[in-house]
């Protein structure tokens, strides 16, 4: 791996699932950042991680990992109702912050953050990694400069049954630990919630990604055979029509696609399960040339890749393509109008929303 000579010195905190299937790879693997330190409450993962990924600096305390002053960026992979408090812990001890998505859990408190990273100048960037698939970026930006005014953008993220299946086989074995930190009652119990926060956050990530700015959802429910599927019906900012549809999980393979109608053309694309590393096939068409396009994207390492532009945004001041922490803000306040427009049958201006997902 060819490293550049000046390296984004990296904490990151937790050793759990996420960071040891993507985390610490993708600050080794990252051309311009190194994995400095790691933290962890579990003193055994933080150990045997170590050990495999050698960081200069161990932490099982993660106010002393903000001490050390070599720490320039720390990444925080952790529950999400831990997000917020932790990130400005970091805020405040003036460092960087790469935080996984959702970035947080109420509207209130992404608010809050949001006010404190403005004031402080640092780098916050949500753990939306695709929006480094080279498939959906050139979409992005191709939409931005050739397609006019949009008309209508749909799409659609159904996980699979058989997920674990793949991506058991795609991702390195994870280690637990008993002593792991987590939040109070079970996170995971209450399956509205939790397929909201953790699916549904990159499916409306990606449709502000490409189809542009939301202003009111209306969403329904059905739940049947353990299955959920909402289906979204969305109004964006600049007038044109949105649907999305989250179903966890669909009998069948993972799907995941996208189709944007605009003024000069329009632009369709399958996402691949992100462990497969393998970029979106994406396929646009303008009427100004009358033209397909469809990029290679051979390197579509979301993680990696997020990594370097998280790197880039502090070490160059290039201008930041990850999610800024308005994205993440947005993306928690279009979450809970989906979960309250759910609870009362009706739709939702996101403008209205406070609060958490019903
Ligand atoms: N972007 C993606 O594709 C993707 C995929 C999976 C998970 N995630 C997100 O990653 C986050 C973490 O997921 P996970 O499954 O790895 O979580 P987890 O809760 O299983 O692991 C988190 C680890 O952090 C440690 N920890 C928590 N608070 C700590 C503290 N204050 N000090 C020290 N250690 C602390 C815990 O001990 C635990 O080992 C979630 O927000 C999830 O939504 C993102």
């Amino acid at each position: 791996m060819k490293k550049e000579d000046r390296l984004l010195r990296v904490g990151v905190l937790g050793c759990g699932p996420i960071a040891q299937f993507a985390h610490f790879e993708a600050c080794r693997r990252a051309r311009n950042a190194e994995l400095y330190a790691i933290c962890d409450r579990a003193a055994d993962l933080v150990e045997r991680m170590a050990v495999l990924h050698s960081p200069k600096a161990t932490y099982t305390d993660y106010a002393a990992m903000l001490a050390d002053p070599q720490v320039e960026a720390v990444v925080i992979a952790t529950a999400d109702a831990f997000h917020v408090p932790l990130t400005k812990q970091a805020i405040a001890a003036g460092k960087h912050v790469l935080v996984e998505k959702p970035m947080g859990v109420t509207v209130e408190e992404c608010a809050e953050l949001a006010a404190l990273v403005k004031a402080g100048g640092l780098t916050l960037q949500v753990g939306y990694m695709k929006r480094f698939d080279p498939g959906l970026e050139f979409v992005h930006d191709f939409a931005q400069k050739g397609l006019g005014q949009r008309l209508a953008f749909k799409s659609c993220y159904h996980d699979s049954v058989y997920r674990y299946t793949m991506t058991d086989n795609l991702q390195v074995i994870p280690m637990a630990s008993p002593q792991a930190l987590r939040p109070e009652g079970n996170p995971k119990a209450d399956k509205r919630r939790y397929f909201m926060l953790t699916h549904g956050s990159h499916l409306v990530d990606t449709a502000r990604y490409l189809g542009g700015e939301i202003e009111r959802v209306n969403a329904r429910l059905v739940e049947r055979f353990g299955a959920y599927c909402w289906y979204i019906a969305v109004d964006f900012a600049d007038g044109s029509l949105g649907h999305l549809d989250l179903i966890v999980a669909v009998r069948g393979d993972w799907r995941e696609d996208f189709q944007l109608e605009a003024e000069h053309g329009n632009a369709a694309g399958k996402i691949y399960l992100p462990w497969f590393h393998k970029t979106s096939e994406v396929e646009v068409f303008s009427t100004k040339d009358g033209l397909y396009r469809r990029p290679l994207g051979e390197d579509a390492h979301t993680y990696k890749r997020q990594m370097e532009g998280f790197a880039d945004t502090i070490l160059t001041d290039a201008p930041q393509r990850g999610a800024n922490v308005d994205d993440g803000a947005e993306g928690v306040r279009i979450l809970v109008a989906i979960s309250q427009s759910v609870e009362r049958g009706e739709p939702v201006r996101l403008a209205d929303v406070t609060g958490g997902l019903a």
